[in-house]
């Protein structure tokens, strides 16, 4: 592990079930020295280990002031303990932004201080309160990465704004490292490549989690996200459905997804392929997170302002693709 001086100095914004995959993985690896799972045991020098929490937001009440290890188990999360021995971050939870009011901001931005990464983790579906966060990272002088599927990264202005600051600016949602998106994609690319033409092709996602609850009760730009991980633009274009998601309380951290593809090969002769993937959801999302953070850390301190291009394969949704 790189000594403490050097370690990155992480803020999390939503102490939801990706912080607690993301908080109680840190501590699984330093305490056991596990690399299951993990893709890049280390990032441009820095370690799995090497990332430690500053600072955490959060707006209910039930996990405002406690410590972040102690929070991430307040309900409704449902990731589940992974480790009997979690020592307590040090952190308390703090009050965060509900909406874009100045002072609050500027409050928000005082309570950043000393925090190189800002990893905004609430609910997907507010794109006002995602850019209000985002504008307290940048006052604070942070790296901002957005995992919602709200347009940060994808706002040109802000952008400009980051860049001009010397900050970069990651974004906006993160594809899963084993989800829906990335194994739906790799059959549609293998099936081009292989020569078959697509027909028709689905997707159903059903979970568990607050984020689920959240996505079908309220509207969000979660959609066109999806789509944009498929690269639904090209040939797939028009050809590939999302049903509405789907949320199972039973299924608890759990996602459980069915793709379907219908295509045709030689002699116009029918293939069809169905998959049906169940992951724990924010596991997929620490998986990524780890990375995220670790490269937008990396630019900060190499001075390589504005959208870092390594961290595309890591989003569904970045610059350039629709809102
Ligand atoms: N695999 C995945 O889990 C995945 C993939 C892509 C994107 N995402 C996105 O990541 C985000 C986090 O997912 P999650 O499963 O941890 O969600 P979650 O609902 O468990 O956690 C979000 C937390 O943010 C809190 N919150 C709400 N408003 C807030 C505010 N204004 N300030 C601070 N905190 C606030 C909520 O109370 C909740 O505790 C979501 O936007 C989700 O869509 C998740």
């Amino acid at each position: 592990m790189a000594p403490m001086s050097q370690r990155v100095k992480v803020a999390v914004v939503g102490v939801g079930n990706n912080v607690s995959a993301l908080v109680q993985g840190i501590a699984l690896h330093r305490a056991t020295g596990s690399l299951v799972g993990i893709r890049r045991p280390v990032l441009d020098g820095l370690g799995v280990g090497d990332v430690d929490f500053v600072a955490a937001f959060a707006v209910s009440p039930e996990k405002i002031g406690s410590d972040l290890c102690e929070a991430i188990f307040r309900p409704p999360n449902n990731f589940p303990r992974l480790t009997s021995e979690l020592p307590p971050a040090g952190v308390a939870v703090r009050r965060g932004l509900t909406g874009s009011d100045p002072g609050e901001v500027e409050r928000v931005a005082g309570d950043l201080a000393g925090a190189e990464v800002v990893l905004y983790a609430a609910p997907s579906g507010r794109p006002e309160t995602a850019r209000a966060y985002a504008e307290a990272a940048l006052r604070a002088g942070a790296a901002f990465i957005n995992t919602t599927s709200d347009a940060v990264a994808r706002d040109p202005r802000l952008l400009d704004r980051y860049a001009a600051a010397g900050l970069p600016l990651l974004g906006d949602d993160l594809a899963s490292q084993f989800g829906t998106s990335v194994v739906h994609h790799a059959l549609l690319r293998l099936l081009e490549e292989r020569g078959l033409t697509l027909t028709s092709s689905y997707q159903v996602n059903l979970g568990g989690t607050e984020d689920f609850r959240n996505l079908v009760t309220s509207s969000n730009t979660k959609h066109q996200s999806k789509l944009n991980a498929l690269g639904a633009d090209g040939s797939a274009a028009g050809r590939v459905e999302m049903a509405p998601l789907g949320y199972l309380p039973h299924l608890a951290s759990h996602k459980v997804a069915h793709i379907n593809i219908e295509a045709q090969a030689w002699g116009e002769t029918s293939v069809s392929v169905d998959v049906k993937l169940k992951v724990h959801d924010p596991s997929g999302a620490a998986g990524v997170n780890i990375d995220l953070i670790r490269i937008a850390a990396s630019a900060l301190r190499q001075h390589r302002p504005g959208y870092p291009a390594e961290a595309t394969p890591l989003l569904k949704s970045p610059p350039g693709t629709p809102v």
